[in-house]
């Protein structure tokens, strides 16, 4: 008999880069993608490897816990790798229900699920939940957050981030439940929805439309290839220890005014535009409410002690990134749907 992973979210952004990994890495293992497709999951993303005998799909919503109790009966999981989330900012700030409905409500269902469906036999389980640096709060100048630095959210999103991280450590403490928690910078690379900076920013060049930069551009994020994320999730997955936590980032701070000027270049190189034309698209507009200046992840328990590194560097993923988004044009087409279209009209006025 196989084994069965479930993987919430594995048609949005990161899960599908996890998803993939998985499928391809343990074909003896049924991989069981469970999504509920909401603006942000796009089945496209992983549709190389639907066909494949390992992988399942199934479309439902974490915040339905009758559903979720049924198929911790249906399946026998050996383990659950939670990334279904609502994950924009921007959205948690004009809605900030629909990110404690799914953030927090849904990571409870699939707790008491898990929790119920493995009371006989804790071992050789896990509960993996992903989860994000901006439950950290925001850093000044210097300093970086590590495993232990104190919880401090101070927006919706990273809120109800913090309370699900703080579900998930509740149900170790309780019940015993094997958890995990890694904690991931801003992740960047092919199919990341183009609402956040990067994706938004490629397609607004291409369009050449204006590049919005909120307030002066200073505030720092520390960004990580998805894959090496994707990479990193396989590694504490399979060697990181039941209660513990992994910070995991790049080492690669940059202020967002910095990383605009370098997309530029690179897209410049890619379009075969002139040096400098698409640099006159950047307006610096309206800053996020709450915006946090700066993070950064002290990543050196995750490289210590399971050995993980990163495989590119920013200058190398940028351009791969820029690259997939030039020649999955039918993509990025297909998913700038009328809602997107709603959503880019109120958030930028234009
Ligand atoms: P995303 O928004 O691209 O994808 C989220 C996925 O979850 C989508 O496929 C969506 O359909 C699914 N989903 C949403 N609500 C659901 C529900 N109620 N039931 C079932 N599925 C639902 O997000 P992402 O950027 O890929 O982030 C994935 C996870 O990683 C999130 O938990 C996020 O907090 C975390 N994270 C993201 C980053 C980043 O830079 N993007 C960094 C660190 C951590
Ligand atoms: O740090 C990890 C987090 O990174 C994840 O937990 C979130 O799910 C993910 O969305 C991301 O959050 P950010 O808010 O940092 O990402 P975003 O791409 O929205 O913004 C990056 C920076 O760019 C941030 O300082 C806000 C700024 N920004 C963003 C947009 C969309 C702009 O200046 N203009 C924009 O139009």
């Amino acid at each position: 008999m196989k084994k069965n992973i479930l993987i919430t979210g594995g048609a949005g952004f990161i899960g599908s880069h996890v998803i993939r990994l998985f499928v391809n890495k343990y074909p003896n293992t049924n991989i069981i993608n469970l999504d509920k497709l909401t603006y942000a999951g796009n089945l496209e993303n992983i549709s190389d490897i639907d066909k494949k005998d390992n992988y399942k799909f199934i479309k439902g919503d974490i915040t339905n816990a009758d559903f979720i109790y049924d198929l911790f009966k249906k399946y026998d999981f050996e383990g659950v790798i939670h990334l279904a989330a609502e994950s924009h900012v921007d959205r948690s700030i004009t809605n900030p229900n629909e990110f404690i409905n799914t953030n927090v409500f849904g990571t409870a269902n699939l707790l008491n699920a898990a929790k119920d469906a493995w009371k006989d036999n804790y071992s050789d389980k896990l509960f993996y939940h992903i989860s994000t640096d901006e439950v950290y709060g925001s850093l000044g100048e210097t300093g970086l957050f590590t495993e232990t630095t104190a919880y401090d959210p101070r927006s919706p999103y990273s809120a109800s981030k913090a309370s699900s991280d703080h579900l998930v450590r509740a149900y170790r403490h309780t019940y015993g439940l094997p958890t995990v928690i890694s904690n991931c910078s801003n992740n960047y690379g092919a199919n990341q929805f183009p609402e956040k900076l990067i994706p938004l920013s490629i397609n607004n060049i291409k369009n050449n439309k204006q590049i919005p930069i909120y307030g002066k551009g200073e505030n720092i994020r520390d960004w990580l290839f998805v894959q090496d994320h994707a990479n990193a999730i396989e590694l504490i997955y399979r060697k990181g220890k039941a209660g513990e936590t992994y910070n995991i980032g790049g080492n690669n701070e940059w202020t967002n005014v910095d990383l605009i000027h370098r997309l530029c270049k690179v897209m410049d190189e890619e379009l075969g535009k002139k040096k400098g034309t698409s640099e006159k698209l950047i307006t610096f507009v309206k800053d996020r409410a709450g915006h946090d200046l700066r993070y950064a992840i002290d990543s050196s328990k995750l490289q210590t002690e399971l050995g993980w590194k990163p495989s590119v560097t920013f200058e190398q993923g940028i351009v791969l990134t820029v690259k997939w988004y030039l020649e999955n044009e039918k993509w990025l087409n297909n998913i700038i749907s009328g809602d997107y279209k709603k959503y880019y009209q109120k958030q930028y006025h234009n």
